[in-house]
């Protein structure tokens, strides 16, 4: 008899971000078509051909902007939407898991290899057969400009102000303002970083999303 795992159960979706405005209902992550991604980015080098796993990606609904790199072997297991702004690096081995929240990765962030974003949750059970009740969903964003360190986790629910930096290692979940330097587990804001003086750098002026 098979058992059922958890990555077999279906997660209930909670909370919307607040700061993401998408017209209409946001586009779903269409998970055959990232099953594809991820055959057809297991045959590129890891840091070639681009625009190849740009397109795929957004051939499976996700909001990719331009000069988004991708390392190959970045994995993406969640069915919510996914936006990923203007210039963002993507790194070995990140993985993006779980259920129908969106995530939403600002212009210019640099997400380190083997970073984890976990949308998905579970009730704790305690009378259940399993620990892991009834599963869940929560939205993850991430401001323009971040720079999440190697091995990060952020889970679901968690907001993270532009052009902050996640040191290597560090367990994100709650809202931190713009310009933190996260470091821990749980991470804590260990230091704020300086004001850019330069507002008027290119980078400043505009941060999109393209679909
Ligand atoms: C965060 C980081 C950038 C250091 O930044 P920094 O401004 O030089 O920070 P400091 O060294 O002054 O550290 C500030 C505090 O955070 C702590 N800290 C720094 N990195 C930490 C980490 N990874 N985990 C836990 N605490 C950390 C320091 O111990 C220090 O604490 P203290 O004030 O109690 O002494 C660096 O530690 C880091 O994690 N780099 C990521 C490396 C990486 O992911 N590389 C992949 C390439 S993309």
């Amino acid at each position: 008899m098979r058992t059922r795992g958890l990555a077999d159960r279906s997660y209930e979706t909670r909370g919307r971000l607040d700061d993401v405005s998408s017209p209409g209902r946001p586009r779903r992550l269409k998970t055959p078509l990232l099953w594809l991604h991820a055959r057809v980015a297991a045959q590129i080098p890891p840091t070639r051909l681009f625009g190849v796993k740009r397109a795929l990606l957004r051939l499976a609904g996700a909001q990719v902007g331009k000069d988004v790199r991708i390392v190959s072997s970045a994995r993406f297991c969640c069915s919510g939407s996914l936006h990923v702004g203007d210039g963002t690096w993507i790194g070995h081995e990140v993985l993006m898991v779980g259920g129908d929240s969106e995530i939403r990765i600002g212009a210019r962030c640099d997400i380190a290899p083997r970073v984890m974003l976990v949308t998905g949750s579970h009730e704790i059970s305690i009378s259940g057969a399993r620990a892991a009740g009834d599963g869940f969903s929560r939205p993850i964003s991430i401001g323009d400009g971040t720079w999440i360190g190697a091995g990060a986790v952020v889970i679901g629910g968690s907001t993270i102000g532009e052009h902050s930096v996640v040191a290597a290692g560090a367990i994100v979940r709650g809202s931190f303002p713009a310009r933190s330097l996260l470091a821990g587990v749980p991470a804590r804001v260990v230091k704020t970083l300086g004001h850019d003086p330069t507002p008027d750098l290119p980078w400043n002026i505009e941060s999109s999303v393209r679909g």
